[in-house]
């Protein structure tokens, strides 16, 4: 196999640890499945086919918003790897401002989604089961919690972009095997 590895860098906390590894990418194909599942129950929003994906989706969401919360602990407990120092500082800057936007977004958006969940009338549900009733149904207030939640998730996708021609650009441009450390099985 080969290795990406620059000779300059340091062995130790070069790599993620598994659960770091596995954290990233559940999430990553979670969020993606949730995005296309949500406009695509925008489409189908008023026909009766659209309440089981309405169910799907709010539950399917509550286990994304416990992964991005169990992903931060575990980030404040294991040392994340560092950049290579060779890297320009505005690089290096813009890599923590698109990472520190992504949580957020992660965070944000889901959250977005259940206080609007709460003051709809269908209200909170975890697959079969609705959830205690938190606040009374208010449509507007609703809709503008809907509406941050559709707002943050076009943000969301613009970070993603911004993120994944950062990682080619380390695969493809600069061979520095920053890409490599984030795929499983490459270390
Ligand atoms: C975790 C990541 C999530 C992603 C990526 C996501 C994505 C989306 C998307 C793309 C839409 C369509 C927005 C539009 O086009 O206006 C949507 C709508 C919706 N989401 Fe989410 N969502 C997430 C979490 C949640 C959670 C946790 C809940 C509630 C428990 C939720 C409840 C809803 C509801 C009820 C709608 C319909 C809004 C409306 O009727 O206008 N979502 N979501």
């Amino acid at each position: 196999m080969n290795d990406f590895r620059p000779q300059a860098v340091p062995t130790i906390g070069w790599h993620y640890d598994r659960m770091a590894l596995a954290l990233h990418w559940i999430s990553a194909l979670l969020l993606v499945l949730m995005t296309g599942l949500g406009w695509y129950m925008m489409e189908i929003e008023h026909t009766p086919a659209a309440k089981p994906y309405f169910i799907v989706h709010k539950s399917v969401g509550l286990i994304v918003l416990a992964l991005v919360l169990w992903r931060l602990w575990w980030r404040s407990r294991h040392p994340v790897p560092q950049l290579p120092s060779k890297m320009p500082a505005w690089q290096l800057r813009a890599a923590q401002l698109v990472q520190v936007g992504l949580y957020l977004c992660m965070l944000v958006l889901p959250l977005a989604g259940i206080a609007g969940a709460i003051h709809s009338k269908s209200g909170l549900v975890f697959f079969g089961y609705s959830l205690p009733r938190l606040a009374a149904p208010n449509h507007d207030l609703a809709e503008t919690y809907f509406d941050i939640h559709g707002a943050l998730v076009w943000l969301l996708v613009l970070l993603v972009c911004v993120h994944i021609a950062g990682a080619l650009k380390h695969r493809f441009i600069d061979r520095d095997g920053v890409f490599e450390r984030m795929v499983p099985g490459r270390d």
